[in-house]
């Protein structure tokens, strides 16, 4: 296993910010996991999963550990009567799995595509996008404990899966290196067609009773549309997709605090069903009604122009002007509405 040192990790998000590496080695394999994993523990130094580094704020010092990018590779599908098991190593890229699946005619990954970074990744913040999360589908997470210093399988149950949220990036954070993601995907299924906007998109000149015969290869290509309509797919040359995608969590509230918030902004804010009286708030809205707009800009960090949940690196930014954006619209929500965003991105270095 090759470590090399002081390695710019910037050029290996999609935000483009933040500064070296100590340390960087690339596992290709299980072992390569292992004695990476052994490697920084015998130094006693901290060890980062990086996957496709989509999802990431770099800090401008950079990372003072190692840094394993995983490069496990892998697509293997056992037939299960209706269903398929597809298990895909963790280093191969999120889009290209998802429309192998799609080209398998397996329901269950149609919604998610568009999105980057790699399969590792998705168990790890529940990806989820447009009516679907991996929660869903996911059968088994494969990864070394580094804590026991074992490969462990677990179940979903055992994966502690919630909105953007699981066992990896809450109380076992740090302590699991994925390596392999089992998702039990419907064959021959039909497309899960229940988000507003996609459903309005793909029912154009069509009435519901058509919507289970839709191909699952027109709503993966419908829900890319919308994505780039967002600047939420990475287009080499545009400048609203330097970004880690939505920058802060769509806030779960009571129906109560929902009513609380349309008094302030005399407007219904609006909102999905999240359960047991609860219901989720776009922070895009939110973040509007607290007076910030589109292509915003702080320094070289900036809302994007076509979302208002993504920030973007408009040209050189730091991870600390990122930040200071970020700060600022926190706060501005917290003053107007009370309510405390939660950062979606991992940090890294802070
Ligand atoms: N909105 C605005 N301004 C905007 C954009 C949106 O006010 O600029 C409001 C509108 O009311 C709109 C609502 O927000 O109806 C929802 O917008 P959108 O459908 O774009 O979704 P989102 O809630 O902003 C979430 C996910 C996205 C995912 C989309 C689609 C989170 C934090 N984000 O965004 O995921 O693609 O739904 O399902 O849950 C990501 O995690 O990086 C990500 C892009």
């Amino acid at each position: 296993m090759n470590i090399r040192e002081n390695i710019s990790l910037a050029g290996m998000t999609t935000l483009g910010v933040g500064g070296d590496a100590r340390y960087l080695a690339e596992a290709a394999t299980d072992d390569d996991v292992v004695a990476a994993a052994a490697w920084a523990r015998e130094r006693g130094l901290p060890l980062f999963v990086l996957g496709g580094g989509s999802n990431l704020l770099v800090a401008d010092e950079g990372f003072d550990g190692l840094v394993v990018q995983v490069g496990l590779r892998g697509f293997d599908v056992v037939e299960d009567g209706d269903e398929a098991i597809v298990k895909v190593a963790a280093g191969e890229d999120w889009e290209h799995c998802m429309q192998r699946t799609i080209e398998l005619n397996c329901a269950g990954m149609e919604c998610l595509a568009g999105i980057p970074g790699t399969v590792g990744g998705t168990p790890v913040q529940n990806v989820g996008a447009y009516g679907q999360e991996v929660a869903t589908s996911i059968a088994c997470v494969r990864a070394y404990d580094l804590v026991e210093r074992k490969f462990e399988e677990l179940t979903p149950q055992e994966c502690g899966f919630a909105y953007r949220r699981s066992r990896f990036n809450t109380a076992d954070r740090g302590r699991f290196v994925v390596t392999r993601v089992d998702y039990r995907l419907k064959r021959g299924g039909a497309p899960t067609v229940r988000y507003a906007e996609l459903k309005e998109a793909i029912l154009k000149g069509r009435d519901e009773a058509e919507l289970a015969a839709v191909r699952l290869a027109e709503v993966a290509e419908t829900v890319r549309e919308l994505r780039r309509a967002k600047g939420m797919l990475l287009v080499e040359g545009d400048a609203d997709c330097r970004s880690a995608g939505s920058f802060f969590k769509n806030p779960v509230v009571s129906e109560e605090r929902a009513r609380q918030i349309a008094e302030v902004s005399g407007k219904l804010p609006p909102s999905f069903p999240a359960g047991r009286g609860q219901v989720k708030i776009p922070a895009a809205w939110l973040i509007e009604q607290a007076g910030f707009h589109k292509g915003f800009q702080m320094g070289a960090a900036g809302i994007s122009s076509r979302h208002t949940l993504a920030l973007t690196n408009r040209g050189g930014a730091t991870a600390n002007e990122i930040l200071a954006l970020a700060e600022r619209i926190a706060a501005g929500v917290d003053a107007r509405f009370g309510i405390e965003l939660e950062l979606e991105p991992v940090l890294v270095g802070f």
